[in-house]
């Protein structure tokens, strides 16, 4: 079986989760998105991207239209909790930017919030829906330490699922 790994990352999370992946599954090829290969050969894609406004960022969505008629494993870092909604949501957006193709797994946890983007929210007024109140610092300090030791076992065993 043919498998590609494809990862798009602005500050690494998304990387090192794809990296785990490409340990776990030594005889996949690993591609930057930017670097990325036309996927049309490969059996089974892992498609990795960081959440951007409740999908995926720009450059996963750049390659994910070259995706078709393809069976392809999600994974994914954000900022919010990996069991809230918002999580669920923005998987189903990514699924839904690939109707052509079978999504057979879907991956995702928390990833460290770039502190360029922490500055900005926390200079947001009280009534901006992205205000820096108690329950969203104690999320942006919580993300701070992931990708860790426990995401990449987790992934692992996930990848591992996926091929099986
Ligand atoms: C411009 C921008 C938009 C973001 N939007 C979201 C979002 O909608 N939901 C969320 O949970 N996290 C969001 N995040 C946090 C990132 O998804 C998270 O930090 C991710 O792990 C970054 O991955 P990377 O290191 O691979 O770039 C955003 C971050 C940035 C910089």
């Amino acid at each position: 079986m043919k498998i590609l790994i494809v990862y798009s990352s602005k500050t690494g999370n998304t990387q090192r989760v794809a990296e785990a992946i490409s340990r776990q599954l030594p005889a996949a090829e690993l591609f930057d998105v930017k670097r990325a290969p036309d996927p049309s050969g490969y059996d089974l894609i892992f498609m990795g991207s960081w959440i951007d406004k409740g999908t995926a960022d720009k450059g996963a969505r750049t390659f994910i239209e070259k995706l078709k008629n393809q069976r392809v494993a999600i994974f994914s870092t954000l900022g919010a909790y990996p069991d809230s909604e918002h999580a669920t949501k923005s998987l189903d957006a990514i699924v839904e930017l690939m109707p052509t193709c079978e999504v057979v797994e879907r991956f995702i946890c928390q990833g460290a919030i770039s502190p360029k983007l922490i500055k900005w929210m926390k200079m947001l007024p009280k009534n901006h829906p992205h205000a820096a109140d108690a329950a969203r610092k104690k999320r942006w300090a919580d993300a701070e330490s992931h990708p860790n030791e426990e995401d990449f076992k987790n992934v692992r065993v996930w990848a591992e699922k996926v091929v099986s």
